[in-house]
């Protein structure tokens, strides 16, 4: 397998500043060694170039759309990035930086022309919009984006062509839901698997149906993977920590399951954020996650 690794050092999407040091960290703890010795070809092609860095908190515009002409910026770059790593036959495997990079990295997939499935691994959903935004932070508006709501400038990303459909794309993990996100999955019909469903079903299940509905009748699916998605135990390094979520174990499990069944064409990590970590855990968390994800077995 053919990866082609693209840092994205942003955290101007997120209300405090330290995920731009995510990629690093990710690097920091293995990343790279960690998918040769299982086999796979990696090419790191570094970092894109972010303006303004660390300076989310410090420079905190009252806006319903903070930093938005960074964030157009980057994340059109980062389109072109993924469009030319998948034309070129390589899995893109993103490290971020916050979550608003999903618009990036989902608009260049979009230009492939093909239907992808979507799982959208997180403890939020990350689906507002100008109008229903609680904090005017973009990381929580990244899937919205992808659907094709939102900014026009956030949507004309990539060219504005066929969004994600929500009967393929799935949430998995959720459990910080806003009230105009919970109107607006209700009215896309997004199925959403929250850590109540996980405790009833049990992780194996519900991946199994999230791997209906995303690979069901597509092309392939990519997985953003929100590292908040795990429980602040197991991943304290993140921005914004919700307790009860998925444990160590479980999102393992569930990176396997999706190795198992061969259908991912993509993949973004991020949220992990260094200045709240203890020795690095989060960032060693991703890339055991990581090694899961492309077929590392523990015999
Ligand atoms: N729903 C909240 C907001 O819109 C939190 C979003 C957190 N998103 C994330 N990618 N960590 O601000
Ligand atoms: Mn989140
Ligand atoms: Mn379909
Ligand atoms: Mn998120």
């Amino acid at each position: 397998r053919r990866i082609s690794i693209i840092g994205v050092p942003l955290d101007l999407g997120a209300g405090r500043s330290g995920a731009c040091m995510g990629p690093s960290a990710i690097r920091c703890a293995g990343v790279v060694e960690r998918l040769e010795q299982i086999g796979c070809f990696v090419v790191d092609e570094g970092d894109l170039a972010v303006k303004n860095c660390y300076a989310s908190s410090a420079q905190q515009p009252k806006s319903k759309l903070k930093h938005l002409d960074e964030i157009v910026k980057v994340n059109g770059e980062l389109s072109t990035k993924i469009y030319e790593a998948v034309t070129a036959g390589y899995f893109p495997l993103v490290l971020g930086g916050d979550h608003s990079i999903a618009i990036g990295t989902l608009a260049g997939l979009r230009r492939m022309g093909g239907e992808y499935g979507l799982i959208w691994f997180d403890a939020h959903t990350d689906v507002n919009t100008a109008e229903t935004t609680p904090t005017g932070n973009i990381h929580g508006m990244s899937l919205a984006v992808a659907l094709g709501y939102g900014d026009p400038r956030l949507t004309a990303i990539g060219g504005g062509i066929a969004f994600f459909k929500p009967e393929h794309t799935v949430i998995v993990g959720a459990r910080s839901i806003d009230p105009g996100e919970r109107k607006f999955l209700k009215k896309l019909g997004v199925r959403v698997f929250t850590t109540r469903d996980i405790e009833r079903l049990g992780i194996a299940k519900v991946i199994e149906r999230a791997l209906e509905i995303a690979a069901g009748g597509t092309d392939g699916i990519h997985l953003s993977l929100d590292l908040d998605g795990l429980d602040p135990r197991d991943a304290p390094g993140v921005s914004t920590p919700v307790p009860g979520g998925l444990s160590f174990r479980e999102s393992l499990l569930a990176m396997e399951l999706i190795f198992d069944a061969g259908v991912a064409v993509s993949a973004e990590f991020v949220e992990v954020n260094p200045t709240l970590d203890l020795r690095n855990k989060t960032a060693r968390v991703a890339v055991d996650l990581i090694g899961a994800l492309f077929g590392e077995k523990i015999t």
